[in-house]
């Protein structure tokens, strides 16, 4: 019994531990959806370890949000791209929010990871990003 219970603690304590962040800024000057907050869970991100984005917002226009892409960079280098599937209409004013969970990578450098949701036509109707350091 005793040992459940300080196993019990020890998650407890363990999950405490994860500090998120809200991080980032707009980069899409015309942006049909108002992000409220952005948040990385943990943070700072730790090299190989899986981290989470909760990404919550209003739509200020009616949009019919095909793909959220999800694309990092080290070093200013080359986009790698994700894409997850989206395929649902929101009505103007209607609050969303989107997660995405991926593995941190190895390499250490200066990592930039950017949000975007995407039309059926691919163009993008929002934009987010930030920075950090591995
Ligand atoms: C989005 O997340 C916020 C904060 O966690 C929550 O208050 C809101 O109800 C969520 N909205 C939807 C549509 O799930």
């Amino acid at each position: 019994m005793k040992g459940i219970l300080l196993i019990m603690i020890i998650a407890c304590a363990y999950a405490g531990s994860q500090l998120s962040a809200t991080v980032g800024e707009s980069c899409d000057k015309n942006s049909n959806y108002n992000v409220q907050s952005f948040t990385v869970t943990p943070w700072p991100i730790i090299r190989t370890q899986q981290y989470t984005i909760l990404m919550t917002g209003v739509f200020v226009e009616k949009e019919y949000v095909e793909q959220l892409y999800f694309a990092t960079r080290l070093n200013r280098g080359f986009w790698h791209y994700t894409y997850q599937t989206v395929e649902k209409e929101y009505p103007k004013n209607t609050q969303a929010n989107f997660t995405i969970s991926i593995q941190a990578p190895a390499e250490k450098g200066a990592y930039t990871d950017q949000v975007t949701l995407h039309r059926h036509d691919f163009s993008s109707l929002a934009c987010w990003q930030y920075d950090y350091d591995l």
